[in-house]
């Protein structure tokens, strides 16, 4: 059994993380709207990696004998009408979910639940990747995006990357 501010957070992030992967499906269709099909389906891969991170957050509410309830995913409200700044409400999103993992975290710590700080270790390292890939296509597309050739090679770069 989790404590009950553990459960109703760790319920409510796994709301967020599906959040996540919606909002980054509607990445992925501004960007194949664009012709950009390497970017989308970067996106798309991200989205099932945040579908990935909901699914260890069940796991966990699972194997404490506890039940899910999965609420209403909100709409993506964001307009998406320029490359860059989706590629920073990425980063923002991603500052915001690490800030949703420390709040759990702090919840864990007060009341020396050990057993949710240890499962939440892998989240806080995850985090440190997530920001660090949003700030990379930021990056990347600064350097190589002035230019026709420069962004097809990037999204060519993108089109590449691993996963499901
Ligand atoms: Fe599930 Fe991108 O954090």
């Amino acid at each position: 059994m989790l404590d009950k501010k553990i459960y109703d957070l760790i319920n409510d992030q796994i709301n967020k993380e599906l959040y996540s992967a919606y909002l980054y499906v509607d990445f992925s269709y501004y960007f194949g709207g664009r012709g950009l099909s390497g970017f989308a389906s970067w996106y798309m891969k991200q989205a099932k990696e945040e579908v990935e991170h909901a699914e260890k957050f069940i796991k966990y509410v699972h194997d404490n004998g506890m039940k899910v309830e999965l609420l209403a995913i909100a709409k993506p409200d964001k307009t998406l009408d320029d490359d860059m700044k989706v590629l920073k409400m990425g980063l923002e999103h991603e500052q915001y979910v690490t800030g949703l993992i420390n709040k759990i975290y702090d919840a864990a710590f007060e009341i020396k639940d050990y057993k949710t700080m240890g499962f939440l270790d892998w989240f806080v390292k995850e985090q440190i990747e997530e920001e660090a890939n949003a700030e990379e296509l930021i990056s990347k597309y600064e350097l190589y995006a002035g230019c026709e050739a420069g962004l097809y090679s990037l999204n060519k770069e993108l089109g590449k990357r691993e996963g499901c």
